[in-house]
This record gives structure tokens, sequence and C-alpha cells, in this order.
């Protein structure tokens, strides 16, 4: 006898667990079905985001910027440290910590709004009497009949034609995650966001990065300022970054790995590395649902169809996260999930894709919301910036931490924030204030007349919205 649900989600990622809980919340039995497991097979929700990315790589994060702060920065505050040892296993046992806590933390959360989870593959298997029958593969098989399905099935790191990732050589996130002793020489093909927060973890750690771009424009999506600054920042710290190449046939034995590629100026170059991290982007898990038994429609990169309301074209199923268009972000989607579950019980869920906030959490950190200048140039809108250094800022000199900048760009005519780009200290919370006043529509004059806090990085923020109206206090 099939189990009957008013909802069934699959995948409990960002996007799935909290589209469960907000259903629940509004008075729906929800299930979630999730198929990610600990090495001894428990269950291990959180998806990609829990297991092999945003927590893990921000607690690699904080570990490795410790031991370069001892190493390089506590001597300027005065404080001499000896004999500091890195002990890699209990760096990397302690992220694994992280995880858990956050995987039994989200089997609490499920539990506590009445979600019932179940552990396997979740597949549909055909629309029947009272909505879509689907099927969950685990331990103990399981029959269920939902009016509504909500799929989060995420993504998985993509490969390079010819070369799969072996987790021991050739590394995804997965295994760039846990390496078990510092390579001497580390490869990472994509300068994007993994390639540059893992690449420069290791190298904190000790390893010789390389990281190998094809395109000829470092960070092209980011402001080009910040993204300048960026590359100035991270080359002083010793990654060497190399754009506008092309990667040729790679070769991988079981103790390094060759990369031959043509350097910007078309040059033929090769390097051999200890262990290569391939960071190019991202594709959606769709293997095993069984879309093509119910004709669930995907674009020709293999997401899932959707439209503003993330309805796909099968009536009542809705996808939501990296499964389909937009930016691969775990608060993206979040917040689709909760719009969803919303939408399912009549509510007006809403996703302002516009203030949608970027962090790419390198040192130093570089965080956006709206439009860049680049893209504000070929839309021709006329804008005002303003541009406040944290060299100025107090609060940045006693932290001596006083790289980087805050750049507001506003209308014009009418002074509504279009979009702040951040690089520097904390910008990951420091964008927080940006993306509350453009959410309101706010004005640079907003933020200006706000009291900020002294001494706190957030007054940089309010002195690049000053900057906009060349009325600088502090600069
Ligand atoms: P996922 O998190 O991928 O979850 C999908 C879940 O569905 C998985 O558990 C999967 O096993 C399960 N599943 C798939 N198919 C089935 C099936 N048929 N049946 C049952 N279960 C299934 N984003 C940020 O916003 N901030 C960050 O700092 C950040 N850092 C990242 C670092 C790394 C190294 C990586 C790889 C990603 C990072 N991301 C970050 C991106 C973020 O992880 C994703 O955007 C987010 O996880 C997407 O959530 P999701 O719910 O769509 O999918
Ligand atoms: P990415 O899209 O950020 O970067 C991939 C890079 O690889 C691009 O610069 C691309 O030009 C380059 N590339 C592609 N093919 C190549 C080739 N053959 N040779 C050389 N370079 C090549 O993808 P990434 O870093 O894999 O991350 C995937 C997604 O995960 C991100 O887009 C982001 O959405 C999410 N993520 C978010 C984080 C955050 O919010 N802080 C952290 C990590 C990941």
């Amino acid at each position: 006898m099939a189990k009957q649900f008013d909802v069934v989600v699959i995948g409990a990622g960002p996007g799935g667990y909290i589209a469960a809980i907000r259903a629940a919340q509004l008075g729906m039995s929800v299930a979630c079905i999730d198929a990610w497991s600990t090495s001894d097979g428990k269950p291990a929700p959180g998806g990609a985001c829990t297991n092999v990315g945003c927590i893990p790589s921000k607690a690699l994060l904080q570990s490795s910027e410790y031991y370069e702060q001892v190493n390089e920065h506590f001597e300027d505050h005065g404080i001499e440290v000896k004999d500091v040892k890195l002990k890699l296993n209990k760096l990397l046992g302690r992220k694994d910590s992280v995880v858990k806590e956050n995987n039994e933390g989200i089997l609490y959360l499920l539990k506590k709004n009445k979600v019932t989870f179940f552990h396997g593959m979740g597949s549909f298997v055909a629309h029947v009497d009272g909505g879509w029958s689907i099927k969950v593969a685990g331990k103990k098989d399981e029959d269920l009949v939902s009016k509504h399905v909500i799929i989060a099935t995420g993504s998985s790191p993509r490969e390079l034609p010819g070369l799969p990732f072996d987790e021991e050589q050739v590394l995804s996130n997965d295994g760039a995650l846990r390496i078990p002793s510092v390579p001497k020489k580390l490869g990472v093909i994509g300068a994007g966001v993994i390639g540059l927060e893992l690449g420069s973890v290791w190298r904190r750690l000790g390893s010789e990065v390389t990281v190998l771009e094809a395109m000829p424009d470092f960070l092209a999506a980011v402001d080009q300022q910040v993204a300048k600054e960026a590359q100035k920042q991270l080359a002083k710290q010793g990654l060497d970054i190399q754009t506008g190449v092309k990667i040729g046939e790679i070769k991988a034995t079981s103790k390094s790995v060759t990369v031959p590629y043509t350097d910007a100026k078309g040059e033929e170059q090769t390097l051999t590395f200890d262990k290569l991290i391939v960071s190019i982007g991202r594709v959606p898990n769709v293997e095993g649902l069984g879309v093509d038994t119910v004709g669930l429609k995907r674009d020709e990169r293999g997401f899932i169809v959707v439209d503003d309301e993330c309805k796909t074209n099968l009536p009542n199923v809705w996808a939501v996260g990296d499964v389909v268009r937009g930016p691969m972000l775990a608060h993206k989607a979040e917040e689709e999930g909760v719009a969803v579950a919303e939408r399912i019980a009549g509510q007006h869920g809403h996703v302002n894709f516009g203030t949608i906030p970027w962090v790419i959490y390198t040192s130093p950190e570089i965080a956006w919301v709206g439009k860049n200048e680049q893209q504000l140039k070929t839309e021709g809108r006329a804008y005002k910036a303003g541009s406040f250094p944290f060299m100025a800022n107090g609060r940045a000199r006693a932290l001596g931490n006083t790289t980087g900048f805050v750049k507001v760009l506003a209308d014009a005519k009418t002074d509504e924030v279009l979009g702040v780009h951040i690089i520097g200290p904390q910008a990951s919370e420091l964008i927080a204030e940006a993306v509350t006043i453009m959410e309101f529509r706010g004005a640079a004059e907003d933020i200006a007349r706000i009291c900020h806090a002294h001494p706190t990085l957030s007054e940089s923020l309010k002195e690049a919205a000053l900057a906009v109206d060349k009325r600088s206090l502090n600069f």
C-alpha cells in the first residue's frame, strides 16, 4: 500500500529540506527523500552544500586562515609563536565533525516539523489517481503517492572530457576537501568560485598552487575593478593564476598529473602536479529520477525547464535549486524552496533574482549584489559610483586588514542603489545591509543617512554611499 502525502520533496539539500519544512509549517503532510549517505551508510541530508560544499569548504577556509594568521600575521600584533605545527588529520577531522553536526541538525529539523524522511533514491513511476507515484529505492523500498512533487536533486561536478574524477589524483570538490597530505604542487583547472576558494585553502596549508583558466578575463562575471584587485591580492599571496589558456590532453598516473596547455601568448607549456582539482562548473542531477518515464522537460544542458514560479511542464511538479536555471547558490535554492511551498499552499511566494547576493570566500572576501559597472555600461544606464577604501576605516586598521574597498553604484537621476561591490574583510557579512537596502529599493542617500556604529567595517558602506554624492567624510 503506497503512503500518501500532500507534498513529496526529492532531495534534502538546501532547496529540498527547506521546501519540506516550509510546506509542513503550512499544514501539509510532507515527505522528503534523500540518497546521500555517510561512509557507514547512515543518512546524510544537507546535499552538496552540507556534505561537500559550502559547509566543509568554509570549515577548511577558517582553519587554513588561522594557520596563515599564526605564521604570517601574529608577529605584527606582538605575539610570538614558536614551533607551529600543522596537524592535517585533526584539521580534516574537525571539518568532518562540522559536517556531521549539520547532517544531524537537518534530521532533527525535519523531525521537529513532522516531515517524514526516506533514505534512498527517489524516482517517478507514473501519474496516478491522487497524484504522482514515487518509488524510493533504499535499504527498505517504499512506494509513495503525492499530489505535489518538488524536485530538488541539485548538481554534480562537471568532468573534463576523457578525465574522470578518481578523487585520488584528479579531484572534484569532494576529493579536494579531503586530500590526506598537503600536496607539494597542486594544479587547479578553472579559476571560478571553487578553484579560487579551495586553491586558497591548500596554498595557505603549504601547496604551490597554479590555477589555469580558459577565459581571458579573470572573474569575468565580477565587477572588473573588484576582479583586478582580487587578482592582484591573490597573486601577491602566491597563487599563480594563468588566464586565457587552452588545456590539452591531461595524463594522470597514480603519482602525478601532467597538464599540457597553450598559454595566452600561444606558447605550448606543460606542468606536472601531485594532485589536480578540476572545477569547471557543475551539471544538474537527473540520473535515476525517471524524468523520461513521465516526460519531464529539460533544456539542452540537462537542466529541468521551469517557469518563473518553478513550475515544470508536468502538473503539480515543481523544481528548485541547482537542478534549474539561475545561480548555483544555496540561498537561491532555499528561497525557491520556500516560494514553491507557499505557492502550493495558495500563497504568493516570491524570489527577487535582482537581489541575490554572491560571496567568494577568498581572503580578501569578495561580495556583491545587483549590477556591476560593466553591466550598467552595456545597458546604457546612467549611474553614479562612490567608493571607500578599507585603508581609511579605523576598525580595518585595528584588525590589521585594510585590503580592498566598498563601491556603491546608484542611478544617476533617482539615486536608487543598483549594485554594491565589496572586496575586503568580512565582505560576506557586510553585503547583507546592501541587500536589505536594495530589497526596499532604497537610495544611496538612505545608506548615507543611517547611523552606523563606530568603529565598524560597516561604516565603509556608509562612506561609499556618501561618496556617491562626493561627500565622503573620512577619505
Ligand atoms: P544539493 O545541495 O546538490 O542537494 C541535492 C540532494 O539531492 C543531494 O543530497 C542528492 O544526493 C539528492 N538527490 C539527487 N538525486 C536524488 C534522487 N533521485 N533521490 C533522492 N535524492 C537525490 N553555495 C553558496 O550559496 N555558498 C557557498 O559558500 C557555497 N560553497 C560551495 C562550495 C563547494 C565546494 C560547492 C561544490 C558548492 C558550493 N555552493 C555554495 C553551492 C551550493 O552547494 C549549491 O548551490 C546548493 O547545494 C544547491 O542546493 P540544492 O538543494 O539545489 O542541491
Ligand atoms: P564556476 O562556474 O564558478 O567556474 C568555472 C570556471 O572554469 C570558469 O571560470 C570557466 O571559465 C572555467 N573553465 C570551464 N571550462 C574550462 C576548461 N576546459 N579549461 C579551463 N577553464 C575552464 O564553477 P565552479 O568553480 O566549478 O563552481 C560551481 C558553482 O558552485 C559556482 O558557479 C557557484 O555557483 C557554486 N559555488 C558557490 C560558492 C560560493 O557561493 N561561495 C563556492 C563554490 C561553489
